[in-house]
């Protein structure tokens, strides 16, 4: 059931960055992303269209795009009309919606609610296929809110399902917190599996809050997952979710998957040479067990 070949989605560039707290020049931001994609990560998130009242740190995502696009799957993220409208005066085709499950973290997070937010979203996505370009749909708080707490399968599976129908190519499902344990993680990714499996692509994405987010990753593999959403050197979080901590690090995913003999495509050398170049710029200590491993065999 265990797949053997794996799609990592790089999210360093714009999850791992976006709760920095200090300002990281963009030539860093552009030197990271080259490397990333050196170490052989095609599918990226290279920033986000946002404003940058609320996210100063992705201020400077036009010069971000224009330095690093490729013809990979670069997504930029993208919450309304007017992210939207800024897109289009990019040569980007793939672009990233994000919606929370929990109205309250919706609220907090674009200021809208998650009903609001999908009315807002539907003729955009109805116009993005039309226009050729590839939509992911990143669904927050999927497991836990940290303003509602547990949240109800059966909503995930509900606002999934509409995504679905609105036509987008791809789900990234989070635990935006990290609190998902291994078991709720399988039955999650089973029931989606099970359910749109054949109409879209379906992926996980995890962050390391409280240590579980490989074992997830191992759990949502079993639940017939091949797509994973990681960030180099673990850096990560989401500024209006408190408690979000890292996103699972590239180099633990791929270093796990790998010595399982599942293929990722991923050189563990070059990318530690882009953690390297990163970590000079960021106010955390990179923490991922294989970056801080002394003997890397
Ligand atoms: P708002 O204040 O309600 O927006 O914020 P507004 O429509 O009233 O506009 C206010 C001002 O923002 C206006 O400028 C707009 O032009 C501007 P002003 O007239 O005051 O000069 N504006 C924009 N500027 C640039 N790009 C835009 C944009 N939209 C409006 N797209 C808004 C609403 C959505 C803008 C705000 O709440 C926002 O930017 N939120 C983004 C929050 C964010 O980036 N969160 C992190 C990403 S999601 C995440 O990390 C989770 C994920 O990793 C999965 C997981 O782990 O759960 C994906
Ligand atoms: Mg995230």
């Amino acid at each position: 059931n265990i797949p053997e070949k794996v799609t990592i989605i790089e999210v360093g560039p714009r999850d791992g960055l976006q709760n920095e707290k200090k300002q990281v020049p963009t030539d860093a931001k552009i030197s990271f992303i080259k490397r990333l994609k050196n170490a052989g990560l095609k599918e990226m998130e290279l920033t986000s269209f946002v404003s940058p009242k609320w996210v100063p740190q992705m201020g400077d995502a036009k010069e971000v795009i224009e330095a690093c696009l490729d013809n990979e799957r670069n997504f930029v993220l993208a919450p309304n009309r007017k992210g939207i409208d800024r897109v289009y005066e990019t040569d980007v085709k793939h672009v990233a919606v994000f919606v929370g499950v929990s109205s309250s973290f919706n609220k907090k997070n674009i200021n809208k609610t998650t009903e609001e937010s999908m009315e807002e979203l539907k003729p955009i996505i109805t116009e993005l296929k039309q226009k050729g370009y590839f939509v992911r749909a990143c669904i927050s708080t999927s497991f836990y809110c940290p303003y509602d707490g547990k949240i109800d399968p059966e909503n995930v599976v509900a606002l999934c399902t509409q995504f679905a129908d609105y036509g987008v190519d791809e789900l990234s499902v989070a635990d935006t917190i990290g609190m998902a344990n291994p078991l709720e993680s399988y039955e999650l990714f089973k029931k989606l599996n099970d359910v749109l499996g054949d109409r879209l692509l379906l992926t996980a994405h995890f962050h390391d809050t409280r240590g579980m987010a490989l074992a997830n990753v191992f759990a949502s593999l079993q639940a017939g997952i091949s797509r994973f959403d990681t960030s180099a050197g673990g850096l990560g979080g989401c500024p209006f979710a408190p408690g979000a901590t890292g996103n699972v690090a590239t180099e633990d995913v791929v270093y796990m998957l790998e010595q399982m003999g599942i293929e990722t495509g991923v050189d563990l050398p070059e990318l530690h040479k882009a953690i390297q170049g990163i970590s000079t710029h960021v106010s955390r200590k990179i923490e991922s067990k294989y970056y801080n491993l002394n003997d890397k065999t």
